[in-house]
């Protein structure tokens, strides 16, 4: 018999006191094999009695010979319309932990704790990688002093990161001609190469992946957080309610896309007099404190103003590695410890 033959009476049965008005639209596969007929048939637990005999039944009516075998299978679940997109999120081989350092505002200091940080945590012992985020605006290559390096790929065609004060890190800055080159690439290109930044890169073993996002709470940070196994996040503020209330935003985010916070840096908290080692709250009274409370969040440090961290900055060389014994290069060092500690329990 051929598989039109069997569709043909099929199409016969009646269904429709089952409320299946077309009796076809049950079936699933159908394959014929001399004798033996395969049906695969989707329909609920309590109606599957009924229509198997009448299947069989038919089928055997045309030729007492035929074999029909009928597999149920169960229905797809029905798509609730509000539901969220599952993202399934991708974790880098090697890379124990990947840690975002972002803020609501620019220019509050992501780059240079992000940088500071780094150092700090190679610096207790740990295997370390500083990941660039900023496509449009990379200011690692600056702050570390590796300006002119540039990119290559190993054998396996792995992007090969560059390695300072034992930190291994990747950024556009290393792709760009030079440093006032523009990146005019939209959305879904920027989004690949940061992917690639991630996931196509050489990393080795690392206890720690630092991603240095660009400011706010853009395409980047949410696709970031919804692709990629992030183990928490830091988010640094000053102590002025202008870049806190951004900073709520990019607490939001990270809540709404179930990314823990680890904590929060305070950045430019006070400013210590080298004369008098005086300190000063330049920007009043922070408002920090407030407001961990309200988010319930921890802080993981304050770092003060410091007049030589530009400076320094500018020649490649972050405090913890310029002035390790400088206050700010410890309140550094201190965060540094207190990641580590939230991972050690
Ligand atoms: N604690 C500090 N003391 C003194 N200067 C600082 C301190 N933190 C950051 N700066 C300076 O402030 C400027 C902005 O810092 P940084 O580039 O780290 O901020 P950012 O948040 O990464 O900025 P963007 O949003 O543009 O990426 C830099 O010139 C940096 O050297
Ligand atoms: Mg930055």
């Amino acid at each position: 018999m051929a598989v039109k033959e069997v569709l043909e009476k099929l199409k016969t049965i009646d269904f429709k006191d089952l409320n299946i008005e077309d009796s076809t639209s049950i079936l699933k596969d159908l394959k014929v094999n001399d004798s033996n007929i395969n049906l695969k048939v989707v329909v609920s637990p309590g109606l599957r009695e009924e229509v198997k005999k009448r299947i069989e039944n038919a089928i055997k009516q045309t030729n007492p010979n035929l074999n029909p075998v009928i597999e149920f299978i169960d229905e797809a679940p029905k798509k609730n319309p509000f539901e969220q997109p599952v993202f399934s999120k991708r974790s880098i081989k090697g890379v124990k932990r990947i840690i975002p350092i972002a803020s609501g505002k620019g220019g509050v200091g992501k780059s240079t704790v992000a940088t500071n940080i780094a150092i700090a945590l190679a610096k207790l012992g740990f295997k370390v990688g500083l990941l660039d985020a900023d496509i449009y605006g990379p200011s690692i290559p600056t702050m570390l002093g590796t300006k002119g390096a540039r990119l290559t790929a190993n054998v396996f065609n792995k992007i090969i990161p560059i390695e300072k004060y034992g930190v291994k890190m990747i950024s556009m800055g290393f792709l760009l001609p030079s440093e006032d080159t523009p990146v005019i690439w939209r959305g879904p290109i920027l989004m690949q190469a940061l992917n690639q930044f991630l996931f196509d890169v050489d990393w080795g073993e690392l206890d720690y992946l630092i991603l240095d996002l660009p400011p706010g709470t853009g395409d980047v940070q949410l696709s970031l957080a919804q692709n990629t196994a992030i183990d928490g996040a830091i988010v640094v503020t000053t102590p002025q309610d202008v870049a806190l209330v951004d900073v709520k935003k990019a607490v939001s985010m990270f809540r709404e896309v179930n990314i823990p916070i680890l904590g929060v840096v305070e950045n430019m908290a006070y400013f210590v007099c080298p004369e008098t080692d005086k300190e000063y709250k330049i920007f009043g009274e922070s408002k920090v404190p407030q407001f961990i409370q309200a988010y319930n969040l921890k802080l993981l440090g304050s770092i003060p103003i410091e007049p030589d961290l530009t400076k320094y900055a500018d020649e490649g060389m972050p405090i913890v590695e310029a002035m390790p014994e400088s206050r700010t290069a410890k309140a550094f060092i201190g965060i540094a410890k207190i990641i580590n500690s939230i991972y050690a329990t």
